[in-house]
Protein backbone atom coordinates (compact mmCIF):
# COMPACT_ATOMS: atom_id res chain seq x y z
CA UNK A 1 0.00 0.00 0.00
CA UNK A 2 2.82 2.60 0.66
CA UNK A 3 4.08 2.01 -2.80
CA UNK A 4 2.65 3.98 -5.49
CA UNK A 5 3.98 1.80 -8.74
CA UNK A 6 0.86 -0.05 -9.75
CA UNK A 7 1.19 -4.22 -8.79
CA UNK A 8 1.84 -5.21 -12.38
CA UNK A 9 4.69 -2.93 -12.72
CA UNK A 10 6.19 -4.32 -9.34
CA UNK A 11 6.26 -7.68 -10.22
CA UNK A 12 7.37 -7.38 -13.83
CA UNK A 13 10.62 -4.79 -12.40
CA UNK A 14 11.13 -7.05 -9.06
CA UNK A 15 8.86 -9.57 -7.60
CA UNK A 16 8.57 -11.78 -10.66
CA UNK A 17 11.13 -10.88 -12.78
CA UNK A 18 14.11 -13.63 -12.63
CA UNK A 19 17.89 -13.89 -14.05
CA UNK A 20 17.46 -16.05 -17.00
CA UNK A 21 19.94 -18.98 -17.68
CA UNK A 22 18.17 -20.09 -20.73
CA UNK A 23 16.02 -17.73 -23.97
CA UNK A 24 13.71 -18.33 -26.09
CA UNK A 25 14.99 -17.93 -29.79
CA UNK A 26 13.20 -14.61 -30.51
CA UNK A 27 15.64 -12.07 -31.35
CA UNK A 28 15.78 -8.89 -29.70
CA UNK A 29 15.92 -5.70 -31.83
CA UNK A 30 17.74 -2.38 -31.77
CA UNK A 31 14.54 -0.35 -31.16
CA UNK A 32 14.11 -2.29 -27.52
CA UNK A 33 17.58 -1.75 -26.66
CA UNK A 34 17.26 1.57 -27.46
CA UNK A 35 14.00 1.96 -25.85
CA UNK A 36 15.07 0.57 -22.53
CA UNK A 37 18.22 3.01 -23.12
CA UNK A 38 16.16 6.08 -23.47
CA UNK A 39 14.65 4.69 -19.94
CA UNK A 40 17.06 4.14 -18.05
CA UNK A 41 19.55 7.02 -19.08
CA UNK A 42 17.53 9.10 -16.67
CA UNK A 43 19.15 7.11 -13.78
CA UNK A 44 20.91 9.26 -11.28
CA UNK A 45 24.71 9.43 -11.49
CA UNK A 46 27.54 11.67 -9.23
CA UNK A 47 27.36 15.07 -11.18
CA UNK A 48 25.29 13.44 -13.85
CA UNK A 49 28.68 11.87 -15.14
CA UNK A 50 26.66 8.94 -17.14
CA UNK A 51 30.00 6.38 -17.65
CA UNK A 52 28.33 3.39 -18.41
CA UNK A 53 29.27 2.25 -22.05
CA UNK A 54 27.15 -0.59 -23.91
CA UNK A 55 29.32 -2.96 -26.30
CA UNK A 56 26.36 -5.30 -28.37
CA UNK A 57 27.88 -8.12 -28.85
CA UNK A 58 25.30 -9.05 -32.38
CA UNK A 59 27.07 -10.56 -34.97
CA UNK A 60 28.29 -14.16 -34.89
CA UNK A 61 31.94 -14.09 -35.36
CA UNK A 62 32.11 -11.55 -32.15
CA UNK A 63 30.08 -13.63 -30.28
CA UNK A 64 32.26 -16.24 -30.33
CA UNK A 65 35.30 -14.69 -29.56
CA UNK A 66 33.63 -13.19 -26.68
CA UNK A 67 32.40 -17.23 -25.02
CA UNK A 68 36.28 -17.66 -25.16
CA UNK A 69 36.28 -15.08 -22.65
CA UNK A 70 33.53 -16.57 -20.47
CA UNK A 71 33.62 -19.07 -17.16
CA UNK A 72 32.69 -22.42 -18.10
CA UNK A 73 29.57 -22.46 -16.89
CA UNK A 74 28.53 -19.25 -18.37
CA UNK A 75 29.84 -20.17 -21.93
CA UNK A 76 26.75 -21.95 -22.73
CA UNK A 77 24.34 -19.67 -22.12
CA UNK A 78 25.97 -16.69 -23.76
CA UNK A 79 26.86 -18.99 -26.81
CA UNK A 80 23.11 -18.88 -26.92
CA UNK A 81 21.36 -15.85 -25.55
CA UNK A 82 19.61 -13.59 -28.41
CA UNK A 83 21.47 -10.77 -27.36
CA UNK A 84 24.77 -9.75 -25.53
CA UNK A 85 25.88 -7.28 -24.02
CA UNK A 86 29.09 -6.32 -22.32
CA UNK A 87 29.06 -2.97 -20.06
CA UNK A 88 32.21 -0.79 -19.27
CA UNK A 89 33.28 1.86 -16.89
CA UNK A 90 34.52 4.79 -19.30
CA UNK A 91 37.32 5.95 -16.91
CA UNK A 92 37.92 9.26 -19.06
CA UNK A 93 33.83 10.56 -18.88
CA UNK A 94 35.27 13.45 -17.72
CA UNK A 95 35.48 14.77 -21.78
CA UNK A 96 31.70 14.80 -21.63
CA UNK A 97 31.04 16.45 -18.32
CA UNK A 98 30.69 20.07 -19.59
CA UNK A 99 27.95 19.10 -21.48
CA UNK A 100 26.56 16.71 -19.10
CA UNK A 101 26.61 19.16 -16.27
CA UNK A 102 26.25 22.64 -18.17
CA UNK A 103 25.32 24.46 -14.97
CA UNK A 104 28.85 23.22 -13.51
CA UNK A 105 31.12 22.67 -16.27
CA UNK A 106 34.18 23.34 -14.25
CA UNK A 107 33.53 19.87 -11.91
CA UNK A 108 35.44 18.55 -15.24
CA UNK A 109 38.82 20.30 -13.92
CA UNK A 110 37.93 20.27 -10.31
CA UNK A 111 37.19 17.41 -9.06
CA UNK A 112 38.18 15.08 -12.01
CA UNK A 113 41.34 15.88 -12.85
CA UNK A 114 43.17 12.81 -11.82
CA UNK A 115 42.58 9.50 -13.61
CA UNK A 116 42.40 7.31 -10.11
CA UNK A 117 39.70 9.46 -9.02
CA UNK A 118 37.88 9.51 -12.63
CA UNK A 119 38.61 4.86 -11.95
CA UNK A 120 36.74 5.22 -9.20
CA UNK A 121 33.93 7.19 -9.44
CA UNK A 122 33.37 5.39 -12.92
CA UNK A 123 33.42 2.19 -11.32
CA UNK A 124 30.64 3.56 -8.93
CA UNK A 125 28.36 5.46 -10.83
CA UNK A 126 29.00 2.38 -14.20
CA UNK A 127 27.95 -0.07 -11.51
CA UNK A 128 24.90 1.55 -10.81
CA UNK A 129 23.86 1.94 -14.51
CA UNK A 130 24.14 -1.63 -15.04
CA UNK A 131 21.49 -1.93 -12.31
CA UNK A 132 19.02 0.71 -13.73
CA UNK A 133 19.77 -1.46 -17.25
CA UNK A 134 19.06 -4.51 -15.76
CA UNK A 135 15.66 -3.17 -14.37
CA UNK A 136 15.03 -1.43 -17.74
CA UNK A 137 15.70 -4.70 -19.50
CA UNK A 138 12.73 -5.88 -17.55
CA UNK A 139 10.75 -2.67 -17.97
CA UNK A 140 10.92 -4.11 -21.88
CA UNK A 141 9.16 -7.49 -20.80
CA UNK A 142 12.42 -9.18 -21.74
CA UNK A 143 14.96 -11.26 -18.98
CA UNK A 144 18.38 -10.40 -18.06
CA UNK A 145 21.29 -12.65 -17.43
CA UNK A 146 23.91 -10.45 -15.92
CA UNK A 147 27.43 -12.52 -15.47
CA UNK A 148 30.80 -11.22 -13.49
CA UNK A 149 32.15 -14.75 -14.26
CA UNK A 150 34.63 -14.30 -17.35
CA UNK A 151 38.20 -12.87 -17.42
CA UNK A 152 37.60 -9.37 -18.15
CA UNK A 153 41.43 -8.65 -18.66
CA UNK A 154 40.78 -10.78 -22.34
CA UNK A 155 37.07 -9.17 -22.99
CA UNK A 156 39.15 -5.63 -22.18
CA UNK A 157 41.71 -6.49 -25.07
CA UNK A 158 39.65 -8.22 -27.37
CA UNK A 159 36.83 -5.73 -27.62
CA UNK A 160 37.70 -2.61 -25.34
CA UNK A 161 40.39 -0.11 -24.69
CA UNK A 162 42.68 1.01 -22.00
CA UNK A 163 39.97 3.91 -20.98
CA UNK A 164 37.19 0.98 -20.61
CA UNK A 165 36.70 -1.43 -17.81
CA UNK A 166 34.25 -3.68 -18.23
CA UNK A 167 32.11 -4.85 -15.39
CA UNK A 168 29.51 -7.30 -16.40
CA UNK A 169 28.37 -9.29 -19.52
CA UNK A 170 24.63 -9.63 -19.69
CA UNK A 171 22.61 -12.16 -21.78
CA UNK A 172 18.97 -10.46 -22.67
CA UNK A 173 15.67 -12.12 -24.43
CA UNK A 174 13.02 -13.68 -23.51
CA UNK A 175 13.37 -16.08 -20.75
CA UNK A 176 12.87 -19.94 -22.23
CA UNK A 177 11.12 -22.84 -20.29
CA UNK A 178 13.94 -23.94 -18.49
CA UNK A 179 13.36 -21.33 -15.16
CA UNK A 180 16.73 -22.77 -13.25
CA UNK A 181 16.17 -22.99 -10.02
CA UNK A 182 13.65 -21.77 -7.65
CA UNK A 183 14.28 -17.70 -6.19
CA UNK A 184 17.26 -18.17 -3.64
CA UNK A 185 15.90 -16.09 -0.47
CA UNK A 186 16.21 -12.65 0.07
CA UNK A 187 17.39 -10.92 3.42
CA UNK A 188 14.05 -9.20 5.33
CA UNK A 189 13.72 -5.59 6.10
CA UNK A 190 15.31 -6.07 9.69
CA UNK A 191 18.61 -8.11 9.12
CA UNK A 192 19.73 -4.99 6.86
CA UNK A 193 18.39 -2.06 8.16
CA UNK A 194 19.34 -0.68 10.99
CA UNK A 195 17.85 2.75 12.17
CA UNK A 196 19.72 5.04 14.19
C1 LIG B 1 26.75 -8.54 -11.06
C2 LIG B 1 26.18 -9.93 -11.20
C3 LIG B 1 27.04 -10.95 -11.59
C4 LIG B 1 26.54 -12.25 -11.76
N1 LIG B 1 27.39 -13.21 -12.24
C5 LIG B 1 26.88 -14.42 -12.57
C6 LIG B 1 27.68 -15.39 -13.24
O1 LIG B 1 28.85 -15.17 -13.56
N2 LIG B 1 27.10 -16.58 -13.55
C7 LIG B 1 25.80 -16.85 -13.23
O2 LIG B 1 25.33 -17.94 -13.57
N3 LIG B 1 25.01 -15.95 -12.62
C8 LIG B 1 25.51 -14.74 -12.29
N4 LIG B 1 24.70 -13.80 -11.70
C9 LIG B 1 23.29 -14.12 -11.41
C10 LIG B 1 22.95 -14.12 -9.91
O3 LIG B 1 23.38 -15.29 -9.30
C11 LIG B 1 21.42 -13.95 -9.80
O4 LIG B 1 21.09 -12.70 -10.35
C12 LIG B 1 20.94 -14.00 -8.35
O5 LIG B 1 21.15 -15.26 -7.81
C13 LIG B 1 19.45 -13.66 -8.25
O6 LIG B 1 18.68 -14.53 -9.02
P1 LIG B 1 17.12 -14.21 -9.32
O7 LIG B 1 17.10 -12.92 -10.08
O8 LIG B 1 16.65 -15.34 -10.21
O9 LIG B 1 16.43 -14.14 -8.04
C14 LIG B 1 25.18 -12.53 -11.50
C15 LIG B 1 24.33 -11.47 -11.11
C16 LIG B 1 24.82 -10.18 -10.99
C17 LIG B 1 23.85 -9.07 -10.63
Amino acid sequence: MSLVLDSAAQDLLFREARTANSFSDEPVTEEQVQAIYDLVKFGPTAFNQTPLRITLVRSPEARERLVKHMAEGNAAKTATAPLVAILSADNEFHEELPQLLPHFPQAKDLFFAERPVREQSALLNAALQAAYFIVGVRAAGLAAGPMTGADFAGIQKEFLDADHTPLMVVNIGKPGEDAGFPRSPRLSFDEVVTTV
